[in-house]
């Protein structure tokens, strides 16, 4: 091509981008999701103007705003990193094409690691689980996109769509079934019975949005993210009944299987009490979702995660097969590392002490900053929390004074973005404003994950409790962060 026609004759200026912020996609560009919102955003700034040495009132950020919990200290469990190369050399890498982890898989992932997930299932539910119908995915988010796309009716009106999930909820949902034009159906975990999931919450909800879409899914996470809520098998089975009653498919997330700490609180899957359940609800079709993200070994970056398809008719999961298959295969290094969890050493195998010090040191500590978290928060006036009985967050309910509310509304923040911006500006503490996830008209939450170090959760409470100490010459000045929300007037923004 001649030079001629370069843009040396155009004027820079005059080009006009061919893609906008309007001519986007409006789903793609209505798509929220908080976790990495603009309070997230602003965190990084202020990181980045400490070590810059602007002076604020504490020494740094304390990020309490997502999942990621290599990132907030938790040390990787030994086991999954030697078994990166070790494992991988042997039975892996055997599962794969030319021997090389380098290699596209199979689309469902390499097949030995879907034996081994099988596997595992079998033993957790003491029911059998097949491989065929184990899907290994990028994350446990691919999978929950994957199968909710395949649920999409595309059409508008009361034939779109329309899938139920909880309020709150982890943005996930809300930002996909945006993202496909779906109509959401929120039901209001009750925030009075520790967030236990009712049935007749259910029945109102999609009473309510028959008229404006087609039902297809309903959408349960368990243990709750952000709400720390675990099921009971009572529960489940209800929402089995309720769920085969009206026609929807069930999608359960339990990503958060492994992270259950409340005394009398027990993790039971969707697939274990469908199956045991009989006829007719053992042919229901369900899909459940896992993540090597969460539990005791966090290990996010490599995405790993799978999904296991449940009474799927054959002709659906056919079509799921074909779906999966454009996208090639999940990376290869996160099937691995699934494969450490759903198989990890056993009692005589070199690597078993340390792994089992190690996930229970892991497990233990999460625990005890449940605990902590759950009454710290209580013990502060204007904030109520539920107990975290499981996954790892905290969702404390805040109670702001009325002239608070009306200055968000002047700068036009929700109440709870504005109290968690004063938060974050103050005592350095990232946590996510409860809008982000949904919370009923009136109410205001935060979510605080309990993974940064013990130490430093009980500091940053108190911090948020009684004031974030700020030294000028030899004063500890005392500046009380609730106090100022309690008595506004003497809270410099309002
Ligand atoms: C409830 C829930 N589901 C799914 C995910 C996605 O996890 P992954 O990292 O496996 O995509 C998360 C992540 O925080 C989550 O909390």
């Amino acid at each position: 091509m001649s030079d001629t026609n370069s843009n040396s004759t155009v004027p820079e200026t005059s080009h006009v981008p061919v893609v906008l912020i309007e001519n986007v996609n409006p789903n793609v560009r209505n798509m929220e999701y908080a976790v990495r919102g603009p309070i997230v955003a602003r965190a990084a700034e202020i990181d980045s103007e400490i070590k810059n040495g602007v002076k604020k009132p504490f020494a740094k950020v304390l990020p309490a705003n997502i999942g990621d919990c290599h990132a907030t200290g938790q040390t990787p469990i030994t086991f999954i990193r030697q078994m990166q190369k070790e494992r991988a050399k042997k039975r892996i890498l055997a599962g794969c094409r030319g021997g090389s982890i380098g290699s596209y898989s199979g689309s469902p992932g390499v097949e030995v690691i879907r034996q081994d997930i099988a596997a595992y299932i079998t033993k957790r539910d003491d029911v059998p689980s097949k491989s065929e119908d184990v899907i290994l995915c990028t994350g446990a988010s691919d999978g929950i996109k994957t199968i909710l796309s395949m649920l999409m009716t595309g059409k508008t009106g009361n034939e779109r769509a329309g899938i139920m999930i909880p309020v709150p909820q982890y943005p996930l949902y809300s930002a996909t079934l945006t993202e496909y034009n779906a109509q959401p159906i929120r039901y209001f975990m009750n925030e009075e019975n520790n967030w236990s999931l009712d049935i007749s919450e259910l029945r109102r909800a999609i009473e309510e949005a028959k008229s404006k879409c087609l039902p297809r899914a309903i959408c349960v996470i368990n243990p709750g993210n952000p709400t720390g809520q675990v099921l009971t098998r009572q529960n489940i089975e209800d929402v089995i009944k309720f769920a085969h009653d009206e026609r929807l498919m069930i999608l359960s997330d339990e990503v958060y299987q492994h992270n259950v700490y409340a005394k009398g609180s027990e993790f039971f899957s969707f697939k274990k009490v469908l199956m045991e359940m009989g006829a007719p609800y053992n042919r229901h079709e369900l899909a459940s979702f896992m993540s090597a993200s969460k539990g005791f070994m966090g290990e996010c970056g490599f995405r790993g995660g799978y999904f296991e398809v449940v009474n799927f008719h054959p002709a659906v999961k056919a079509c799921l097969l074909k779906t999966i298959s454009v996208k090639l295969c999940p990376p290869v290094a996160g099937q691995a590392v699934i494969d450490c969890v759903v198989n990890p050493p056993v009692l005589g195998d070199p690597s078993y002490d340390r792994f089992m010090k190690e996930k229970t040191h892991v497990l233990s500590q999460l625990k005890e900053k449940a605990n902590l978290v759950t009454e710290l928060f209580n013990s502060i006036e204007g904030i109520k929390c539920n107990t975290v009985q499981g996954a790892m967050y905290s969702f404390p309910q805040i109670f702001l004074p009325p002239k608070a509310i009306e200055a968000a509304k002047a700068k036009g923040q929700t109440p709870d973005s504005f109290y968690c911006f004063s938060l974050l500006e103050e005592t350095g503490l990232c946590v996510v404003p409860g809008s982000g996830f949904g919370q009923k008209e009136g109410t205001y939450h935060f979510r605080m994950t309990i993974l940064p170090p013990l130490e430093e959760i009980r500091i940053n409470i108190v911090k948020l409790a009684y004031g974030s100490p700020r030294l000028s010459g030899n004063d500890l000045h005392l500046c009380t962060f609730i106090n100022k929300w309690r008595s506004c007037d003497s809270y410099n923004i309002l």
